[in-house]
């Protein structure tokens, strides 16, 4: 089917390989970008919504169900992310809207990242660092800034890694602590089968899970469920020199519980790439000394952006051809009456 009267709506400007595939498609393109730090207004949404067969959003656009009924001819979204919690699925699906996102090619890069903030919290990178540039290294010491070992060290105790959510990025996380003679316990309560037939973790009930490790990593999904999955009372169970990672969604922690976890040692140390309500950090957060704070960067590396705006253009190419996209998470939107008018057609896709 030719593109070349379709209209594809891209409210961020992606990386160059995705650009390049959506604007050689022959679909007409058009970016939002009018102030990249602020990120699309709502208005500019709902008009580029209104105009074009095909959205392409970010992960900082709300698409709720206004903007998925602003156009009753969108032929699907194509999200350059692996999350997709800023999107009403539920009302896309309604209303017969195929949601897609870029699921496996950030996996490593995410786990990575997670690692270098086990690593950099408990080693208390950030901190040299700062204490380096800042002109304050006179002499070598004892004591000098003093951290946590992440491998056995040298008294040849185990440390105990925590994975909560055991999905593609929380078993990358596991197979690499095995280089670090780490012991591994995952929990997920979607997941439970795929942790027990694991090579590299052993399950783990959620309270065990906690008391036990000396790094705890969230590499869940946000839902309704898993919204403050650690607060205070988490925390508290918590060992008070562990380490607690997050680079899945902010309001999976109750920001200001971890805060005032930091802040009276109920836990060791904190390493972050996502808030609560980002870009904003809790109060408190920022002057914590033993927080490592990342702006949600776990997926940005070069080859990964590149490989997740080709995904997500490709998804977007499907929507516009008005195929079963690769890679959607609403499947059963295909079944849909809705999904048929939208589409014009009376068969299945
Ligand atoms: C995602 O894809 O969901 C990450 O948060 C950004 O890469």
């Amino acid at each position: 089917m030719g593109l070349t009267d379709m209209r594809v709506f891209v409210t961020r400007k992606i990386p160059g390989p995705g650009m390049k595939i959506l604007e050689g498609s022959g679909a007409a393109v058009t970016v939002c970008q009018s102030r990249e730090d602020a990120g699309v207004t709502r208005e500019e949404l709902l008009a580029g919504v209104r105009s074009s067969d095909v959205l392409v959003p970010l992960l900082t656009e709300p698409i709720d169900r206004e903007v998925l009924a602003a156009n009753e001819r969108l032929l699907g979204v194509a999200q350059m992310a692996v999350g997709f919690n800023n999107i009403d699925v539920e009302a896309a699906t309604d209303l017969g809207v195929p949601v897609t996102n870029t699921p496996g090619v950030l996996t490593e890069t995410t786990a990575d990242c997670a690692w270098a903030l086990i690593l950099a919290s408990a080693r208390r990178v950030p901190q040299a660092h700062n204490y380096m540039v800042g002109g304050n290294y006179k002499l070598w010491g004892p004591n000098l800034l003093l951290g946590d070992d992440v491998g056995p060290g040298g008294s040849g105790i185990r440390k105990v890694l925590g994975v909560i959510g055991y999905g593609r990025i929380g078993q990358a996380v596991a197979k690499r602590a095995w280089g670090f003679d780490m012991d591994v316990l995952a929990f997920d309560p979607y997941n439970r089968d795929g942790v027990e037939s694991s090579e590299f973790a052993s399950w783990a009930d959620f309270d065990d899970l906690l008391e036990r490790s000396d790094f705890v990593t969230l590499h869940n999904l946000l839902t309704e469920e898993t919204h403050h999955l650690i607060g205070a009372a988490e925390l508290r169970k918590m060992k008070p020199t562990a380490h607690l990672i997050n680079a899945a969604r902010g309001p999976v922690v109750d920001e200001k519980a971890l805060v005032q976890a930091l802040q009276e040692g109920w836990i060791g140390g904190a390493g972050l790439d996502v808030y609560e309500d980002e870009p904003a950090m809790a109060p408190g957060l920022a002057e914590c000394e033993n927080a490592v704070l990342l702006p949600h960067v776990a997926s940005a590396t070069s080859d990964t952006r590149g490989l997740m705006a080709t995904m997500a253009a490709n998804n977007a190419i499907a929507h516009l051809r008005r195929e079963r996209a690769p890679n959607v998470v609403n499947p059963e939107v295909y079944e849909t009456e809705a999904y048929r008018n939208r589409i014009g057609t009376s068969g299945s896709a």
